[in-house]
């Protein structure tokens, strides 16, 4: 396996993994205020998360790659609102894809194709990863601090489902 590409994989291990922490402090920080519905959405979220880190962790076994787990860094454990909540996830969203696309044109250059065919689940993963948080961001705007529609939005959360790749 290309070195570079090997090392960039490495980092976007860590990458998924910190998402998968962060998304868990945001369920704890929900959960905690009672806004079970959100916090019940963000642990599946966390649980995607982990499943991303372990799909990079099992290819770069599979192409005969040394695996480095290195230490994950501390979520931010507080939030303002239960929208804040959701805006940081857009933007954590928002700079894995930044990631995924540098990963992305560095398998490129270093022409790892194996490598650019795995990065490609990863770039059609984002879209629709970004796509949801934009959604979800959209709708506590609309609703700012009125309490029955945080009430109607934390209800809708809840009853998220387990999607294919969750379960896989
Ligand atoms: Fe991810
Ligand atoms: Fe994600």
């Amino acid at each position: 396996m290309h070195v570079d590409v090997l090392r960039a994989i490495n980092t976007q291990i860590n990458s998924e993994f910190t998402a998968w922490y962060q998304y868990l402090a945001m369920a704890a920080f929900c959960d905690r205020e009672k806004f079970t519905g959100a916090a019940k959405w963000l642990r599946m979220q966390s649980v995607e998360e982990y499943q991303h880190g372990v799909k990079l962790f099992d290819f770069v076994l599979a192409r005969n790659g040394a695996v480095e787990l290195e230490t994950i860094e501390q979520p931010t454990l507080e939030f303002d609102t239960f929208g804040d909540v959701f805006e940081r996830a857009l933007e954590q969203e928002e700079r894995v894809t930044a990631q995924i696309n540098d990963l992305y044109e560095l398998a490129f250059r270093s022409k790892a194709f194996a490598e650019m065919t795995e990065l490609q689940w990863f770039l059609t993963e984002q879209v629709e990863e970004e796509k949801t948080a934009r959604e979800i961001v959209a709708r506590f705007r609309l609703v700012g601090d009125d309490a029955g529609s945080l009430l109607d939005l934390d209800r809708e959360l809840g009853q998220r489902a387990l999607t294919p790749a969750a379960v896989r």
